[in-house]
Order: structure tokens, then sequence, then C-alpha cells
């Protein structure tokens, strides 16, 4: 598809360049024929005047050599022009496939992606609701006892909660890309946002007897943004601290203001993240060794994290060590 496309826009690239060129060429042509006809020998005429020497024979010479030197620097520029036209309609092609091939690149990068993200999409959608369909199968084979009921009903209940998560996540980056998050603006407390998340997050940070410190700076000042989408932000690196951290560790989260900037570190006493997978953890759908932990996430909230930042303006980075810790650090612009 793309090949074809590239094929039409360098046909459409070369014959714009050429006529450009063919017409300029034509014009500078016409422009000069009328320059070195009538108007030249005209000219020439009135500086011979101008100097008294405008008589007879004199100025017939002088005119017949002006006749044939214009003639002959039109011929000149005549073969220039031909000649430099005939390498334009050998190189002109090959600069506009080149051209086309790079405003194609960036458009084809995005639909590969955009491909991919579908077919990922699909499947996690699709994992779920088989294993839903597979329970009920089995259950609809014979009757059952009320309890094996309830059982099946209670698990299927699990992974409809799990699709509804991923249906909610898709929902936020399908709006990110699009542009149109309308969430208002406001000036917000992230220290209270962040007391926020903790407190939801609390029974799971008990059930894993970590300890959790959180240091709001000395001096508060607000932030603005969509306090939707900034909860959602420091949400998904909590939870991630929580889910990656063994039991019995630490998480750390701190605040502090640097040249205009709100940095935000969220550290970790966890599972690390080997460092050549680093660069791959903000890509959709994209988990660490999943055998790594018992969890069963989507590999979705370190994408939407970093789309939520680059909506602020702001950045994200993580430093990690393997089976040390991790630490992500956000930098959103103050004003
Ligand atoms: N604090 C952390 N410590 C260790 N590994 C981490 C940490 N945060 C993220 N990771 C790794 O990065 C991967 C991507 O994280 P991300 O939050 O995008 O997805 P997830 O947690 O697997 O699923 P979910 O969509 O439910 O958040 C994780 O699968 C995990 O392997
Ligand atoms: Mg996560």
């Amino acid at each position: 598809m793309f090949k074809k496309t590239q094929i039409k826009l360098t046909i459409i690239y070369s014959l714009l360049f050429l006529i450009l060129f063919w017409g300029f060429s034509f014009g500078i042509y016409v422009w000069m024929e009328h320059s070195f006809g009538e108007g030249y020998i005209s000219k020439v005429k009135q500086v011979q005047q101008q100097q008294g020497n405008n008589i007879g024979e004199h100025e017939d010479k002088t005119t017949q050599i002006a006749m044939v030197s214009g003639d002959v620097a039109l011929n000149q520029l005549r073969d220039v022009l031909l000649t430099m036209n005939g390498i334009f309609l050998i190189i002109v092609p090959m600069v506009s496939w080149m051209l086309a091939k790079k405003s194609l690149t960036p458009i084809e990068i995005m639909y590969k992606q955009q491909k991919q993200f579908v077919s990922d999409a699909s499947h996690e959608l699709r994992t779920p609701l088989s294993i839903i369909k597979g329970e009920f199968d089995v259950l609809l084979q014979k009757k059952r006892s009320p309890a094996q009921y309830q059982k099946t009903v209670q698990s299927s209940r699990e992974e409809i909660n799990r699709l509804t998560s991923l249906v909610e996540n898709l929902l936020i980056l399908a709006r990110m890309n699009a542009g149109n998050n309308h969430t208002q603006m406001t000036f917000l407390d992230l220290p209270d946002t962040i007391n926020r998340i903790i407190s939801k997050l609390t029974p799971k940070i008990q059930q894993k007897q970590l300890s959790l410190h959180f240091t709001p700076p000395k001096e508060n000042t607000p932030l603005y943004g969509q306090e939707v989408l900034l909860s959602q932000l420091f949400f998904n690196l909590i939870d991630n601290a929580i889910t990656y951290t063994p039991k019995k560790g630490t998480i750390w989260i701190t605040l502090e203001e640097k040249k205009q900037n709100m940095l935000i570190t969220v550290r970790d006493t966890g599972i690390g993240i080997p460092i050549p997978l680093q660069r791959k953890i903000f890509d959709r759908f994209y988990r660490v060794d999943t055998s790594r932990t018992q969890t069963k996430g989507f590999g979705l909230g370190l994408a939407i994290a970093k789309a939520i930042v680059e909506k602020h303006k702001g950045s994200i980075t993580v430093l990690s060590q393997e089976d040390k810790g991790t630490t992500f650090t956000v930098s959103l612009p103050l004003s």
C-alpha cells in the first residue's frame, strides 16, 4: 500500500518540480530574447547617440555587432538551459522518490503501530471473554451444585472487572491520542491528590506489609493541569511500585520544586527492570517477563502515564537496577 502511494507521490512531486523548472527556464529565455532583441539594439543606439558617434556606416556596423553578439548570447543561454533541464529530468525523479519516502515514513510507522495496537487490544479483550465463555460452557454441560455456580460467577466477575479496567485504559489512551480529552484544567494541590491515591491503595500496601513514606514539599505551589489525568498518572506509578515490590519492601514518594518545575519521584525497593528493557516499558502492552510476578497487568499503565506527562508538557524518566529497586521521576512545568 505504501509503495504505491510512494510511486504516486514521486510522480506528482516530479511533475511539479519539472513544470516549475521548465516554466522558470522558459521565462528566463523569453525575457532574455526580448532584452537581446529590439530593446538591446535601441539601447546600443541610445548609447551611441549620447557619445556623439551616430554617423552612417559606423552606426550600422555597431548595430550589426550588437545583434550578432545578442544572438550568440541567446544561443548560449538556450544551450545552458536545455542541458540544465536535461539533468533535472534525471535528478528530479530521484529527489522526488527520496522526498516521497521521507514524507511517508512517519505515517507508515504510525500506521504499523496502530495496527499492532489494534491487534494487541483485540487479543487482550478476547482472552477474558474466552475464559468466561469456557467456564460457562463447562458449567452448562450438566446440573451443578449452588456452590459450583457461585464459584463460576465469582471468577467470571473477576474477568469482567479485568475487561472493564482494560476498556477504561484503552479509552483513556484513545482519547489522549485523538486529543479530545476535554477535562477541565485546574490548579490542583498535588500533596492532597497523592494522599488520596495512597488512601485508595492502603489495603494493597497493608496486604504486602510495605512501608510507604511520602514527603510533601515545605511550600506548596499549586500545579496547573487536568486533575483526573494527573491522579491517574500518579496512581499508575504508585500502583506499579506496590505491585513490583516484594513483601516488606519500602516505597518513597517525594515532591520537590526545581527551576519552575515540580519534580515527583516514586522510588521502591522492588524487583527492578533490566537496563536493556527500560526503554520499552513505556510502549503500549509491553510487560517485562511476566513470570517475574504473579500479577496480571495489561502493560498499559506506563504508556498512559507517559501520554499524560506529555500532554502536560513534562517528562518522565526511569532509573532502575535489577533486584535493587526502581525510581520513576516525573517533571511537570509549574507555569
Ligand atoms: N516499579 C516497577 N518496578 C519493576 N518493574 C516495573 C515497575 N513499574 C513498571 N515495571 C515493569 O514495566 C512493565 C510495564 O508497566 P505498566 O504499568 O505499563 O504495565 P503493567 O503494570 O504490567 O500493567 P497495567 O496495565 O495493569 O499497569 C510492567 O509489566 C513491569 O514489568
Ligand atoms: Mg502498571
